[in-house]
């Protein structure tokens, strides 16, 4: 029985006979009763500027949106990044729900949360978040509003589903990434044990409002990182976008306003797009159709700080190497890898890293671990996406490590 763990220490032995033991149970017939229900899910995703200004009336809709004539209450949850780049912000908000009080009820104070991925990792963020939201009597007909980076999205998202088993939620992403991928999507999570996204829930948002305004106070980088999510579904799904992207990405490259908010759109409906109608919306299968370039990334995230190589630029240098990799499959026509490389270099990436070269004692390339980690995380076989053409994503489920090793000499050959 050494075998068996009691947790906590109760112990049971197994030879003992259950109560049930000297009855006859032969007249109990097998059965097997199949539960099936479908549940739907709708959700406005609104692309707008000022959203706080009182007529812009697009939070005052889509918090309406089930019951028209009640009075709302919200409890708001600013990145602390974000109130510190806009600090007019709050001030914004109470105007806000001041010039709406007739429906909308701004409970307790606007709380200010410590961005970037330290929420994510702190134990006990999600307690004082569920904390905070039972101190405001949320309950399960009340709101939860999120504005910021993917990182507080994922924190208060993540509090907002399991508190009372899940209150409403709209988020207001506040980068290029939140906006144009992370922030439309269905999923939240914390780090855990020490472990990126172990904890977490599928959760769709009540709605959510991408407001331009907040991508004008962004660093350049975190701009820029925003955009490899947009080059790698326009290079996986749309041929239209990728070619748009080539013409206007000088201008993006300087961020210009209505370029930037064209990319952001496009790009968070393509996601939307799959979502909806890639047919596996909680990710049950062993596809991430959408991690074209995610494998590497993973893996070079992992061996370098997030200081030096953000999730976004380790995306870049993905994108780039498996554009060259899918020539080397032969699934890619020849040259087309060069014009990917061309594209993120104008847009500002830096497509290389000198941890691409590390390797362990066996004298196998570290980045290749990532490809089993990649499946681990997933589950069931390994599924990679490459490139059928440019906006046509092909899967495949094995990696050759010989053309990954000549796919990194391509990207330091062009360094
Ligand atoms: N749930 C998902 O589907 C999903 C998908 C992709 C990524 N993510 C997660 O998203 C996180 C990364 O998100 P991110 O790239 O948005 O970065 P982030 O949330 O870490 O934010 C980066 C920094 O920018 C600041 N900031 C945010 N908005 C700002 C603004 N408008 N002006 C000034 N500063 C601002 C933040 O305070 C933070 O310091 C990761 O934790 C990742 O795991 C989640
Ligand atoms: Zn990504």
């Amino acid at each position: 029985m050494n075998n068996i763990y009691h947790y906590p220490n109760k112990q049971r032995k197994l030879d003992e006979p259950t109560p049930n033991d000297n009855n006859d149970t032969r007249a109990i017939v097998d059965s097997v009763q199949v539960q099936r229900f479908a549940v739907e899910y709708d959700y406005p995703v609104v692309f707008t500027r000022h959203a706080f200004d009182p007529v812009n009336l697009h939070l005052l809709d889509v918090l309406r949106r089930r019951e028209p004539g009640k009075r709302h209450r919200v409890a708001v949850f600013i990145d602390g990044g974000v109130a510190q780049a806009l600090p007019h912000l709050a001030g914004q908000i109470q105007a806000y729900f001041s010039a709406h009080h007739e429906f909308l009820d701004l409970v307790g104070d606007i709380v200010v949360l410590k961005g970037g991925e330290e929420c994510k990792n702190d134990p006990d963020f999600i307690t004082n978040l569920l904390q905070i939201l039972s101190d405001k009597a949320i309950d399960r007909h009340s709101y939860a509003i999120a504005i910021g980076g993917g990182a507080i999205m994922d924190a208060v998202g993540y509090a907002a589903a399991i508190f009372h088993r899940g209150v409403r939620h709209v988020r207001f992403p506040t980068t290029v990434l939140g906006q144009d991928d992370s922030g439309v999507g269905v999923k939240n999570a914390v780090n855990w044990l020490g472990l990126k996204n172990l904890v977490g829930t599928f959760a769709p948002p009540w709605a959510v409002i991408n407001d331009g305004v907040f991508i004008d106070s962004l660093p350049a980088r975190e701009k820029r990182c925003g955009m490899s999510e947009a080059v790698k579904v326009a290079l996986i799904r749309d041929r239209e976008f990728f070619l748009w992207l080539e013409s206007n990405a000088l201008a993006l490259a300087r961020f210009e306003t209505v370029p930037m908010s064209y990319l952001i759109k496009r790009s968070a409906q393509i996601h939307m797009n799959q979502i909806a109608n890639g047919g596996d919306p909680f990710e049950s299968g062993s596809a991430r159709p959408l991690d074209y370039g995610h494998w590497v990334a993973h893996k070079l995230e992992r061996m370098t700080n997030q200081h030096i190589l953000s999730h976004g630029e380790a995306v870049a240098i993905g994108i780039a190497m498996d554009a060259h990799y899918s020539v080397l499959a032969g699934l890619l026509p020849a040259g087309e890898d060069a014009r990917v490389h061309q594209l993120l270099v104008t847009l500002g990436f830096k497509l290389w890293n000198d941890q691409l070269e590390t390797r362990h004692e066996s004298g196998r390339l570290a980045v290749l671990q990532g490809l089993r980690e990649f499946r681990e995380h997933l589950g069931g076989e390994l599924t990679i996406t490459l490139l059928n053409a440019i906006g046509k994503g092909i899967e495949v489920h094995e990696i050759n490590d010989q053309w990954v090793t000549e796919s990194i000499a391509w990207l330091k050959h062009l360094k």
